[in-house]
């Protein structure tokens, strides 16, 4: 029987501190579910990461890091690609590229550009302007067909889009279309003590996020210090942010519906749900927990899959960056290119 061959995933997390419940929930856990069906490419997003100010041992330090939990979340390096972006040289120069592609007034529009632009106000660097352009060569470069991210990357993906269609019209199929893939639960973990702002690693106070690699005792205590309504049924409704979105967590971590959670706090306290939320976490995060602090124990097996995973991506990114400047008209020379890593 003639194989077929299986659609391209691509999809990229910050290393800008551990993640929290809400990476893990909103997009990790499907990065791991969609690695068996897809072919699929998952990058740590350092180049991103600097248009914040980072301290340059931290961003080191996070990368690897983040490059451990990526393992540890059951992601296979043989099966899938799994790369720092940096190591990568193809993603900055089609970045560039299309940057050419992209109208200032739509990367204007990004709400993401305003909402940093206002908690960075000392630092509005170009770089954070056309982050959303780098996030579209990181998907293009690998003619991704499905982008697996959490609400908040929508209108970005929507851009990414907007860029391939653009360049496709003027050049011919260039690019694959991608689409995002957002989950139906868990796409938008909000903050436990704002319910109504999204849960985030960059928060002030830390009991509004999990981080993947709080110890039980913290989960616990940060599930019953949750805010909560004056209310006391557990039931998913209008103006139940708080409930809802324990809910929410505690079906991705259960995998009940609605309905059934409903039914096994019927008689029963929010004190009692937030505590079986808590245990919830703490049985989901645990074995990611002890993979990552092994993981980091092997600096060398860390490096040698990182190797691997580059060495991948920068054959199948270089292709379509060749075709790329191929169809725009640059003098192409028939030298060993990409070829940092060799
Ligand atoms: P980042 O690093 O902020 O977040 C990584 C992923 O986690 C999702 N996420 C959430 N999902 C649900 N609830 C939350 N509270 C929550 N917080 C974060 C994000 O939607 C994302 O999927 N620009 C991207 C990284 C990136 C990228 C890419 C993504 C760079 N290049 C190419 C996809 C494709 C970012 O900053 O994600």
């Amino acid at each position: 029987m003639e194989q077929q061959k299986k659609q391209r995933v691509l999809s990229a997390i910050q290393p800008t501190g551990m993640p929290t419940l809400g990476n893990y929930i909103g997009a990790l856990r499907n990065w791991k579910a969609m690695s068996d069906e897809y072919d699929c490419a998952y990058a740590v997003a350092d180049l991103h990461a600097i248009t914040i100010r980072q301290d340059p041992k931290e961003l080191r330090r996070q990368s690897m890091e983040m490059f451990a939990v990526l393992l540890a979340i059951g992601l296979d390096p043989e099966k899938s690609i799994i790369f720092l972006q940096s190591h990568v040289n193809t993603h900055a120069q089609l970045a560039w590229l299309l940057n050419c592609y992209t109208q200032f007034g739509e990367a204007s529009r990004m709400t993401q550009f305003k909402d940093k632009s206002r908690a960075h106000a000392e630092n509005i660097n170009v770089g954070l302007f056309t982050y959303p352009v780098l996030m579209a060569a990181d998907i293009l470069l690998y003619q991704a067909h499905y982008v697996p991210v959490g609400a908040d990357q929508k209108q970005h993906l929507e851009l990414a889009r907007d860029i391939a269609e653009r360049f496709n019209g003027v050049y011919g199929k260039v690019f694959t279309l991608p689409e995002p893939f957002i989950g139906t639960v868990g796409a938008r973990v909000m903050s436990l003590q704002e319910p109504n702002q999204k849960m985030s690693k960059s928060d002030a106070n830390p009991r509004a996020y999990v981080s993947i690699m709080d110890t039980p005792d913290q989960i616990m205590k940060k599930f019953k210090s949750a805010v909560t309504d004056s209310d006391s049924n557990v039931r998913y409704a209008q103006g139940k942010d708080g409930i809802n979105n324990l809910m929410c967590i505690y079906s991705a971590c259960t995998g009940k519906d609605f309905a059934a959670i409903e039914r096994e706090f019927e008689c029963k306290g929010y004190g009692d749900f937030k505590t079986a939320v808590g245990e919830a976490v703490v049985d989901e995060l645990r074995p990611v927990q002890e993979r990552v602090i092994k993981l980091l124990d092997d600096k060398a097996y860390l490096e040698d899959c990182a190797k691997m995973g580059a060495q991948k991506a920068l054959r199948i990114g270089g292709r379509t960056l060749d075709k790329c400047m191929k169809k725009i008209g640059f003098w192409q020379m028939r030298v060993q290119k990409y070829s940092r890593l060799t």
